[in-house]
């Protein structure tokens, strides 16, 4: 199967693998795991800021860092299309007790402007109206189609954000495709973001876990609420072995994800009824609509299925991302299977 459905789909590489079965470990409860150590320390050097640490998924991260920067009734302002508003089963309700305020990016880029997020910014104080508490921004943006948000509009939002009081916490589960679009590194395209969660298991590749990333007093605050939400693991440098990996050398074949991205945008913008605009094709993410072709996007994913093909739908759209287990021809066969399924002759 060619599997296209999510970058989360890779396997580990036999280097990873050797690393996972070799690796020093210890209890990292205790903070005794030398490898898990290893990867925090690296990951928050990486990214410039004081500290940070590895929670077992992007979801955690992002929680944890909505139930830091808030108190319960506040509002969180996010792009209507994010992550933490759509994907995360309600969890800053459960467990921070805010309301999502959700705000259209009027480009469809994801990428907020400043006058959008200031539409349902409230911060007077006044005892009855809702007040908001956090800014969350997405790089890449996911169901915008891994948009890129540049470091100095990233840098603008968090100072307009700062001056009203807000903290910022970016999701950043794919910001290293950001860093290849943008030829900045991790720590320019966040250097003002409050807090960071970016994931190890998808482009770059790893099993499993993400990382937090903050300053000392957010991250000391973080483990707490990891252990709160059932996250603190054992000999967790099992997992850390393979994300020093990913952290490491990943970031360095990312763009190799975005040319076969560009090379499938290419091939199925000239399939009839197909509506996708190349040029917003920055990263891996391919997201396409195919109201047009009068088919359904659950009839054009079982016929891609019977042809090896896997990708995911979301009503009329359809989602390919690429990733390390994708290769030319891979992606030469798909734009085969989504022509002869989409020849207007065929049935
Ligand atoms: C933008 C974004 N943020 C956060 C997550 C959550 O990551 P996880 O699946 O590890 O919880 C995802 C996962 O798809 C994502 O795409």
């Amino acid at each position: 199967m060619i599997d296209l459905r999510s970058d989360t789909v890779t396997k580990p590489s036999d280097k990873m693998r050797a690393a996972m079965a070799n690796a020093e470990v210890g209890d990292d409860v205790y903070g005794e795991d030398p490898t898990m150590n290893r990867l925090q320390e690296r990951a928050a050097e990486i990214f410039e800021k004081e500290a940070a640490l590895f929670v077992p998924s992007g979801t955690m991260g992002n929680q944890i860092a909505v139930k830091l920067h808030t108190q319960p009734g506040q509002d969180v302002i996010i792009e209507e299309r994010g992550h933490i508003l759509n994907y995360e089963v309600g969890s800053s309700a459960i467990f921070a007790g805010v309301t999502i305020r959700p705000v259209k990016s009027v480009d469809g880029s994801g990428i907020l402007t400043w006058d959008e997020i200031a539409t349902v910014l409230n911060t007077d104080g006044v005892y009855d109206h809702n007040q908001t508490g956090l800014l969350c921004l997405e790089n890449t943006h996911n169901l915008a189609g891994g948009r890129v948000m540049s470091a100095d509009h990233c840098a603008d939002l968090c100072e307009k954000a700062h001056a009203a009081g807000l903290p910022v916490h970016m999701d950043g589960a794919r910001i290293f495709n950001a860093t290849v679009v943008t030829n900045s590194s991790v720590a320019e395209l966040t250097r003002h973001c409050d807090s960071i969660q970016f994931c190890l298991s998808k482009g770059l590749g790893a099993p499993v876990g993400s990382i937090l990333v903050g300053s000392k007093d957010f991250i000391r605050e973080a483990l707490i609420w990891r252990k709160r939400f059932g996250g603190g693991m054992r000999q967790a440098g099992i997992l850390a072995a393979a994300g020093l990996i990913a952290l490491e050398e990943s970031p360095k074949r990312l763009h190799e994800d975005h040319e076969l991205a560009h090379h499938l945008a290419i091939g199925i913008a000239g399939i009839p009824g197909i509506a996708i605009n190349v040029e917003t094709v920055e990263t891996n993410i391919v997201i396409f609509d195919i109201a047009a072709t009068g088919k359904t996007t659950k009839g054009i994913c079982a016929s891609l299925k019977e042809n090896g093909v896997l990708a995911s739908e979301f009503g009329t759209r359809m989602r390919m991302v690429t990733h390390c287990d994708v290769s030319l021809k891979d992606i030469e066969t798909t734009i085969e299977a989504m022509g002869s399924i989409l020849d207007s002759r065929s049935a």
